[in-house]
């Protein structure tokens, strides 16, 4: 047996590819809804019930954020959080937390709508290109507030915003919900054009509504919002997980198996059955879910990102991944981010055959993958790594589960559900003598080296936002 020493190897999931996944499960609550939501409690006074928050690591983040502003979060089991913001008292967020999270510049547009001043650090780039902000900042000014860059913070002050027409360049879903945060309590009316129409911005506007707001033609292009001078607390459902869901029905396709996702609606995934379908693969929808049934070998198709109600960015990898292993040559087009094919390199390692120029990617499919150690650098690069190792032949390791983490709660234990050999395996650093993954391709063998991580309890026990 080779050993080997890899120091800084910390915890890894190990997935023994080759296994079909069959099954159903329930999809959990959207993370780009809850993220939003959260923030936007700032503008209510009064508690604040969510159910369906995602136990995921980007809620604690957003929880410490609103914490560290002054609000009170508590958490219920079975994903329900109780948010009282009527004590936040400070208009500053925190460096260290908010740069862990792209989505926690949202607070920005809460801030100011409160307290007529926010303080938030810029958004740093991420590695799905530089995250640019100046729609929101545009869209600050319009209102009337002005906006200052000060030691890497955005300063935006506007302690009488006034509703006004907010044309957008491009329909930015941070743009979007920033802009209807800070519209909210603003006076008069405030249309916003070219608005994103993602299902996670209709979801921030029902719940502002149910808050007491008055909004209307969310998940139109122009949204519209009449400035009311106060929101209450109350109590709301996130919707479900359009991205996790097609997260499991692509898990299911990738490996020859037949996956059910039940509790969301269906068209939320419509351009993905659409792309499933041209591969072959079979697709019903009805009443709350949605079965996709893979053929034995699936055809290649071509993709193109786009905004909603287009073919999602979020799952542009994921799809990249099952077309790696389709007959024939596939090109995806990215044109939502500047640099989201970065992970293809650790598919390749994984056997994929894909070259990428520009925002294009051209897959030609493979008969099979094979197993590799590999990286995950983003949440959505980090599915789909798994959908390649849950189809690869032999064991693979795939690290930077801080990143999968922040997306996906229980991700091993509800692909396990399906059928799946997945397990989370923790190493002290530096790690010693371990078995080669490409010598042992046995999952037992590898956990019992590392030790597996303790069973996970009931999704209720684990610890959450
Ligand atoms: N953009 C600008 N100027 C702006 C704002 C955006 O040029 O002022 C550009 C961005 O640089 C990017 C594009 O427009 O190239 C799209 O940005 P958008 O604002 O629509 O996206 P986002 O709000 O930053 C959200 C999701 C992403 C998802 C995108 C697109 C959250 C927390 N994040 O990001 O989700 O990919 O919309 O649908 O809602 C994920 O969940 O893993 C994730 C990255």
């Amino acid at each position: 047996m080779v050993t080997e020493t890899l120091a800084g190897l910390r915890t890894r999931l190990v997935v023994e590819g080759g296994r079909r996944l069959a099954g159903s499960l329930t999809v959990p609550g959207a993370k780009n809804a809850a993220l939003p939501i959260m923030a936007a409690t700032i503008l209510c006074e009064g508690e604040v019930v969510l159910h369906r928050v995602p136990r995921i690591t980007d809620v604690d983040v957003m929880a410490y954020i609103l914490e560290s502003l002054g609000a009170r979060v508590r958490e219920q089991p079975g994903g329900t959080l109780v948010i009282n913001s009527t004590s936040v008292t400070s208009h500053t967020a925190p460096y260290a937390l908010v740069s862990k999270l792209n989505a926690s510049f949202d607070i920005t547009g809460a801030l100011l709508g409160r307290f007529g001043i926010a303080e938030v650090p810029r958004p740093g780039g991420c590695v799905l290109g530089p995250r640019a902000i100046d729609l929101h900042l545009d869209g600050f000014g319009r209102l009337g507030a002005s906006v200052d860059l000060e030691h890497g913070s955005v300063i935006v002050t506007g302690r009488r915003l006034r509703g006004t027409t907010i044309p957008l360049a491009k329909p930015s879903v941070g743009a979007t919900k920033n802009l209807m945060l800070a519209a909210v309590r603003a006076e008069a009316t405030t249309r916003i054009e070219n608005a994103a129409r993602e299902p996670e911005v209709v979801d921030l506007a029902d719940f502002l509504v149910a808050m007491g707001a008055r909004i209307q033609g969310q998940g139109s292009p122009s949204i519209v919002i009449e400035g009311v001078r106060r929101l209450h607390g109350g109590e709301y459902t996130i919707i479900p997980d359009r991205l996790v869901a097609g997260t499991y029905l692509l898990a299911g396709a990738i490996t020859g198996g037949d996956v059910t996702v039940r509790g969301l609606d269906p068209t939320m995934l419509a351009s993905l059955q659409e792309v499933l379908r041209a591969t072959g693969a079979e697709v019903a929808a009805e009443g709350v879910s949605v079965r996709v049934q893979a053929p034995r070998r699936w055809t290649a198709t071509d993709v193109t990102t786009a905004p909603y109600p287009g073919f999602p960015t979020d799952l542009q990898p994921l799809i990249v991944a099952y077309l790696s292993l389709a007959q024939g040559t596939s090109t995806v087009e990215e044109t939502i981010f500047d640099a989201r094919f970065v992970y293809v390199s650790e598919l390749a390692r994984m056997g994929a055959d894909i070259t990428v120029a520009g925002r294009t990617a051209t897959i030609r499919g493979v008969p099979a993958l094979k197993d590799a150690v590999v990286e995950a650098p983003d949440i959505r690069a980090g599915g789909a790594l798994v959908l390649a190792a849950l189809a690869a032949q032999g064991t693979s390791e795939i690290g930077g589960l801080e990143h999968i983490d922040r997306g996906y709660e229980f991700l091993e234990e509800r692909l396990a559900e399906l059928g799946a050999a997945i397990v989370r395996i923790s190493a002290a650093e530096p790690v010693t003598l371990r078995p080669h993954v490409g010598e042992t391709q046995d999952l037992a063998a590898i956990v019992s080296a590392f030790g597996a991580r303790p069973a996970a309890g009931s999704p209720g026990t684990q610890p959450g936002g």
